[in-house]
């Protein structure tokens, strides 16, 4: 039977359009959709960043990230197992360093036993499959919460934290990490770090260069997990780039190649898809796009508050990002997503 026109309509012939193409056909059924579908988002996508901590509880909620913990060493061992049983290939590792231990130089960053050792080493030992990528900035040990070292009148001083952020991928790699991450945005960082590596021995240490990170008001939430937020002085647009920038995107990845970056990063995620777009269609290296703190929180406080449904948000831009071309994204869902993958599977 042919539905009734409704009653507001005054002609009673039917309307038969002409077309020869109907997009909508494609998507008549399931099996279909299914078919024309241009990407997916496996497991194998993930990287799943966590936090690290001392002290007393096993685990402490982050304000700001609902559902995220900070995890002491024993747990995050714990949680590095449910990833790997998960088929989550990597975890990337953060700090929340104890307060008495950040100091204006960040010296706590070159302790052969700081907290991100002591994971790595712990993590290796008992989970050897899963990949282990490092930060390399010193944003978790400053007392001023800036990424490099601070001069007296406020300035970042270029070539010197250079020569700190040498040390501290030397330190993580020799504790295991297997990528080495620069975050921190300083110009020449990349070439120095991979010389270093070399000459001590550690060739096979991948680098994940933050090529295109912005200064952004969505890591709010992460300055809060690993406790910086209070401490910062000011901002980070005398390093971390301009939101305004899409070409100097460009030329930031350009040096980070040559200086030999095995992949890179874009951060934060979908409010920059198309630096993704841009990087990938350039250079043609592994692009991994970062979905941040604060887009994460964003996604969970709508849904808490039952103003969205926070899976399908989730997952949502989580193919987003796969659309943009990116190989993988770091995301604080990434337990969640590979539970949800493995259910559907
Ligand atoms: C530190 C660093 C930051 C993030 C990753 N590494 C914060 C910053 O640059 O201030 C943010 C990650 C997130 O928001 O989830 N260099």
């Amino acid at each position: 039977a042919r539905p009734r026109p409704a009653p507001e309509l005054r002609s009673e012939t039917a309307v038969r359009l002409d077309l020869t193409v109907r997009m909508r056909r494609n998507r008549k059924s399931e099996w279909s959709r299914q078919l024309v579908r241009e990407n997916t988002l496996t497991v194998a996508d993930l990287i799943w960043p966590i936090f690290v901590m001392d002290g007393e509880k096993e685990r402490t909620e982050v304000g700001s990230m609902p559902g995220v913990q900070r995890l002491t060493v024993d747990e995050a061992v714990r949680e590095a197992e449910r990833a790997a049983s998960l088929g989550i290939p990597a975890l990337a590792l953060f700090p929340y360093t104890d307060p008495s231990l950040r100091t204006p130089d960040g010296r706590e960053a070159l302790n052969r036993d700081n907290l991100v050792c002591r994971a790595l080493r712990a993590i290796k030992a008992e989970v050897p499959h899963i990949g282990l990528i490092t930060d390399v900035a010193l944003d978790p040990y400053t007392s001023h919460g800036h990424d490099g070292l601070l001069t007296e009148d406020g300035r970042i001083l270029n070539d010197e934290t250079i020569a700190v952020l040498i040390e501290q991928s030397l330190v993580q790699a020799e504790a295991g990490a297997d990528v080495i991450a620069p975050s921190d945005m300083m110009d020449g960082r990349v070439g120095a770090i991979r010389g270093a590596l070399d000459a001590n021995g550690f060739t096979d240490a991948q680098i994940l260069a933050y090529s295109a990170k912005y200064a952004s008001a969505f890591y709010g939430p992460f300055r809060d997990a690993v406790g910086s937020s209070g401490c910062l002085k000011g901002d980070k647009r005398s390093y971390q780039m301009d939101p305004a920038n899409g070409a100097e995107a460009i030329r930031e990845a350009a040096l980070d190649v040559e200086e030999g970056a095995d992949m890179l990063m874009v951060k934060p995620g979908l409010p920059y898809l198309d630096i993704i777009w841009r990087l990938k269609e350039a250079f043609a290296l592994p692009t991994f796009a970062y979905q941040v703190s604060g887009e994460y929180a964003m996604i969970e406080a709508a849904a808490r508050n039952g103003w969205l449904d926070g899976d399908k948000a989730m997952m949502e831009s989580l193919m987003a990002f796969k659309r943009a071309g990116a190989d993988g994204i770091l995301t604080y869902f990434a337990p969640r997503v590979a539970e949800k993958l493995a259910r559907e599977a």
